[in-house]
């Protein structure tokens, strides 16, 4: 097993990543608070994991092991499933020192994690991410949501988890578009910071799409360490969190247009990403030999590097101009300056932008 933190004064806390921690739960006994838990769950994650988290739990000699199994989905990433949560915690007498545990991919983690921010004016909770998205990016760093059907996550807090429980063997079960979707925001932590593991991600793409243990823990570890310093600088996102936002102002518009149907929100980030790379060459801020090395990355992780030829420029302005990245009426993106090098701007040559929303190809 292997510990890294995210060093935020009193609130930091552990990410635990190793190849079948489900089985070791004592390791969560000090980070539980109180004596009662709530596990969240949903109907699909549920029959494979959750009675062993269960009779693990009930031999941790606490008052309560409660658990709840949500539908499954991100239709039901909404304030009718958070009030089912509220009143599993309130019909179980859950009081203000309960501790809720998320077992699920983002969506779970993310409404869970909402629950525990607002149930008695905000609770403990544990992250077990099942999903790569999760265990690589939502579990980290204490973004917790809802949805609101005027927008994506528009309802939701900063709520820190009192540790993170990932373990790589639940990847096994993952389908392989969801886990090559995850594998997308792997791919971004090598964009924005860190060359090296951008390096590492082109030598070893194969042994990671063959869910090797030691190979994921690596790809794993490496993007919860790059997650946890930006988070450990800038919680609430007043700055330099948001190029953890690399492609999605993109990916966001593709997935809005499509009315979250037809992509992955993993899918449309590799596209996004791509978009944000091109458009860095435009700019001339990016080589075109670092651009064809991001989108061969992309690619060889079997994820889209074009967006869908079918939106058009004005969709994707409109899209783009509602995202919660903008700010005061202009376009922020996150470009890149090399590989390993990301940096936020709203002052870019807005006839290029429209060139990389034409899907124009570059002349490289
Ligand atoms: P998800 O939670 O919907 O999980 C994807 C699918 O895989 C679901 O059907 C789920 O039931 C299933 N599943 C999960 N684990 C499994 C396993 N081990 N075996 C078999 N099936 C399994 O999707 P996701 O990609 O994990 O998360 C997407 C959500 O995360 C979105 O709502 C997004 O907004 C959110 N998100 C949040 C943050 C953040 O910082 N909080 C960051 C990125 C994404
Ligand atoms: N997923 C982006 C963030 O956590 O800030």
């Amino acid at each position: 097993m292997n510990t890294l933190y995210v060093e935020l004064e009193e609130r930091s806390y552990p990410i635990y990543i190793g190849e079948g921690l489900l089985g070791q739960l004592d390791i969560i006994k000090q980070h539980i608070n109180g004596r009662q838990v709530l596990v969240v769950s949903n109907e699909t994650i549920a029959p494979l994991y959750l009675e062993n988290v269960v009779l693990q739990l009930e031999t941790l000699g606490l008052e309560s092991v409660d658990s709840l199994v949500l539908r499954d989905g991100e239709r039901y990433k909404n304030t009718d499933t958070l009030n089912l949560i509220f009143t599993a915690l309130l019909e179980s007498r859950h009081n203000r020192s309960t501790t809720l545990i998320a077992l699920g991919g983002g969506v779970i983690g993310d409404m869970t994690g909402f629950a525990a921010a607002c149930y008695q004016r905000g609770v403990a909770f544990i992250q077990i991410p099942t999903t790569l998205l999760a265990q690589v990016d939502s579990s980290v760093g204490g973004k917790t949501a809802v949805n609101h059907p005027l927008g994506k996550n528009m309802i939701g807090a900063f709520h820190q988890p009192n540790c993170v429980v990932a373990d790589t063997a639940t990847l096994r079960t993952l389908p392989e578009r969801e886990f090559r979707a995850g594998l997308a925001e792997v791919i971004k932590y090598g964009l924005i910071s860190d060359a090296a593991f951008f390096e590492w991600l082109e030598a070893n793409m194969q042994p990671l799409l063959d869910r090797d243990s030691k190979a994921l823990a690596y790809a794993i570890e490496a993007s919860c360490r790059n997650k946890a310093k930006v988070v450990g600088q800038d919680e609430t996102e007043r700055g330099l969190r948001a190029i953890l936002n690399l492609g999605h102002t993109f990916g966001h518009a593709i997935e809005t247009v499509q009315g979250y149907r037809d992509w992955l929100h993993g899918e449309a980030i590799a596209a996004g990403m791509v978009m944000a790379a091109e458009l860095s060459v435009r700019l001339g801020k990016l080589t075109p030999g670092d651009y064809r090395r991001a989108k061969a990355l992309i690619s060889s992780a079997g994820l889209p590097v074009v967006p869908p030829a079918s939106i058009s420029e004005s969709e994707f302005r409109a899209a783009m101009s509602v995202d919660k990245k903008v700010t005061g009426g202009g376009i922020r993106l996150v470009l890149l300056s090399g590989v390993g090098c990301a940096f936020i701007t709203d002052d870019f040559d807005d006839n290029l932008l429209s060139l990389t929303l034409n899907g124009s190809n570059l002349t490289d």
